[in-house]
C-alpha cells in the first residue's frame, strides 16, 4: 500500500480548509483508517495531519523531532510559542510564574462581579445573541484586568480579533489587515503602559514581566510587547470558546444543567469535560526536524504538520463512548485540550478559573437556559460559537 492509496486525503483536506462541521465528521472517518492524514493543495502545499489521542501526544512532548519553530528562519515569532528548548524554557519559566495560583487568586474577586453584571444584564433582556456579546466581553475584560491592559478592553479585543483573521492558521483571510500594520497600531499605547509599570509596577502580568525579566535579566521593550502580545492572543480566543462552547453544550442538555444547578462543586468536573469534547484550540503547527515515523507512516523531515488536539480528544481508541457528554467521566483530565509537554499551556489555571467563575454565577441566577434561534461555529483551526441566541429563565422565576 503506497502512503498515497492509504491517506484519507479528501477528509485530510476537509481539515486543512476549515470547513465548517465537516470537520468533526473527518475526524471520525480518519481515524477510521488510522492515525496520520497528508494533504497535497496540487501547487506545492504539502500538510499532514495527526489525530489519534497516542500519536498526537507522542508529538507534543517530542520538540526534538517536532519543532514549534514553524515560521522561516528571521521571521517575527511569538514566544514562548514558536520555540524549541533551550530557548523556550526561560520564557516559559517566567510566563508560568505569572500564573502562580497567589497571584491569579485575588483576580477571582474581581471577575466575579463582571460575570455577575453582565449576566444580570442578560436575563434582563430575556433572549441574547450571547456569541456576540458575552462569550467575548467577558474574558476580554477579564483577560485586560490580568494583564495590566487598563480600560481600554473595546480596542484590545477589535485588536485581537483583526490580529486573527491577519493571521488565522498561517493563512491571511482575504480582506484583513496586514499583521505589520496591526502590529504598528498595538506597538505605542503598549509602550506607554509598559514603562509606566516599570515607574511603579502593580500586581498584573505586565509588572510581573518587567520586573522579573528572564531569568533574572531585565527585557527590553521590544521583547515585552511580544511577550504582553503572545499572552493576550493565546489567551482570549481560546476561553471565549471554551466558554461559548460548554454554555451551547449545557444549553442543550438540562439535565447536566440541573446536575450542576444541585452540585456546583461539580462545576470544574464539567469544564475538563467540556474542553475534552469540544476543544477550543483543535490543533497547533509544528515542523518536522527528521524523517519521523507516526502510527505506521513516514512524515518526512521539514515537514508541516498539525497536531490535532480536539481530535486527539475524541479518538475512540482512546476515550470510551468518545461523543457523549459525561461530566463523571473518571479519565477525563487527561485530554489534550491544554497541550502536553514543554507547550502545555501556562495559562490555562486562569482559563478554568475564567470558565467556572462564569458558570458558577450563571447556574445560580437561572433556572434554566436553552437555545433560542441558529448557532454559528467556527471548527478549526477553532472550535467556537460566533452566534449562540439563548432563551434565559431567571432562577427566581422558577
Ligand atoms: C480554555 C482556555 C485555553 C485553552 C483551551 C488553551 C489551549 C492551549 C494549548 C492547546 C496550548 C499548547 C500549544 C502547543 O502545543 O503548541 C497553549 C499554550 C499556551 N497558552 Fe493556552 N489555552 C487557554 C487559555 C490560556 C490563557 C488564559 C492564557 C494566558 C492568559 C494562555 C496562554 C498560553 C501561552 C502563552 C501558551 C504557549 C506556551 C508555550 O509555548 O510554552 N492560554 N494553550
Amino acid at each position: 500500500m503506497t502512503v498515497t492509496d492509504w491517506v484519507p486525503s479528501v477528509a485530510m483536506k476537509d481539515v486543512a480548509t476549515g470547513t465548517a462541521e465537516t470537520v468533526l465528521t473527518a475526524y471520525e472517518s480518519i481515524l477510521a483508517e488510522g492515525s496520520v492524514a497528508r494533504y497535497d493543495d496540487g501547487v506545492g502545499n504539502v500538510m499532514w495531519g495527526i489525530f489519534s489521542y497516542a500519536e498526537t501526544e507522542q508529538a507534543a512532548v517530542d520538540s526534538d523531532v517536532f519543532s514549534s519553530v514553524t515560521v522561516p528562519e528571521g521571521a517575527p515569532r511569538i514566544l514562548p510559542l514558536m520555540a524549541d528548548p533551550p530557548e523556550h524554557g526561560a520564557y516559559k519559566r517566567l510566563f508560568n510564574s505569572c500564573f502562580r495560583p497567589d497571584r491569579i487568586a485575588p483576580i477571582e474577586a474581581r471577575m466575579r462581579p463582571v460575570a455577575a453584571e453582565l449576566i444580570d444584564s442578560m436575563i434582563g433582556a430575556g433572549t441574547v445573541d450571547l456569541g456576540a456579546t458575552f462569550v467575548y466581553e467577558f474574558p476580554t475584560r477579564t483577560l485586560c484586568e490580568f494583564i495590566g491592559l487598563g480600560d481600554e478592553w473595546k480596542f484590545y479585543g477589535r485588536w485581537a480579533s483583526e490580529m486573527e483573521k491577519a493571521t488565522s492558521a498561517g493563512v491571511r483571510n482575504a480582506g484583513s489587515r496586514l499583521p505589520e500594520e496591526l502590529m504598528a497600531e498595538i506597538a505605542p499605547p503598549l509602550l506607554a503602559l509598559i514603562n509606566a509599570r516599570r515607574e511603579t509596577p502593580g500586581t498584573d502580568a505586565i509588572s510581573r514581566i518587567v520586573t522579573a525579566g528572564l531569568d533574572g535579566a531585565l527585557l527590553p521593550d521590544d521583547v515585552v510587547v511580544g511577550l504582553v502580545i503572545a499572552l493576550f492572543l493565546a489567551g482570549l480566543n481560546t476561553t471565549a470558546s471554551g466558554l461559548g462552547n460548554l454554555i451551547y453544550r449545557l444549553a442543550r442538555d438540562q439535565e447536566s444543567q440541573q446536575l450542576l444547578r444541585e452540585h456546583p462543586e461539580l462545576i470544574p468536573e464539567a469544564i475538563e469535560e467540556g474542553v475534552r469534547i469540544d476543544s477550543p484550540q483543535q490543533e497547533m503547527p509544528r515542523r518536522t526536524k527528521r524523517d519521523i515515523d507516526v502510527g505506521g507512516t513516514v512524515i518526512p523531515a521539514d515537514s508541516a504538520v498539525f497536531l490535532n488536539y480536539g481530535s486527539a480528544n475524541l479518538d475512540p481508541k482512546a476515550w470510551d463512548n468518545p461523543e457523549v457528554f459525561d461530566i463523571r467521566r473518571a479519565d477525563k483530565r487527561r485530554h489534550l485540550a491544554f497541550g502536553r509537554g514543554q507547550h502545555s499551556c501556562p495559562g490555562s489555571p486562569l482559563g478554568r478559573m475564567q470558565m467556572r467563575v462564569v458558570l458558577e454565577e450563571l447556574l445560580r441566577r437561572t433556572s434554566s437556559f436553552s437555545v433560542a434561534g441558529p448557532v454559528e461555529r467556527l471548527t478549526w483551526p477553532r472550535l467556537s460559537v460566533e452566534r449562540l441566541p439563548l432563551r434565559l429563565v431567571p432562577a427566581d422565576a422558577a
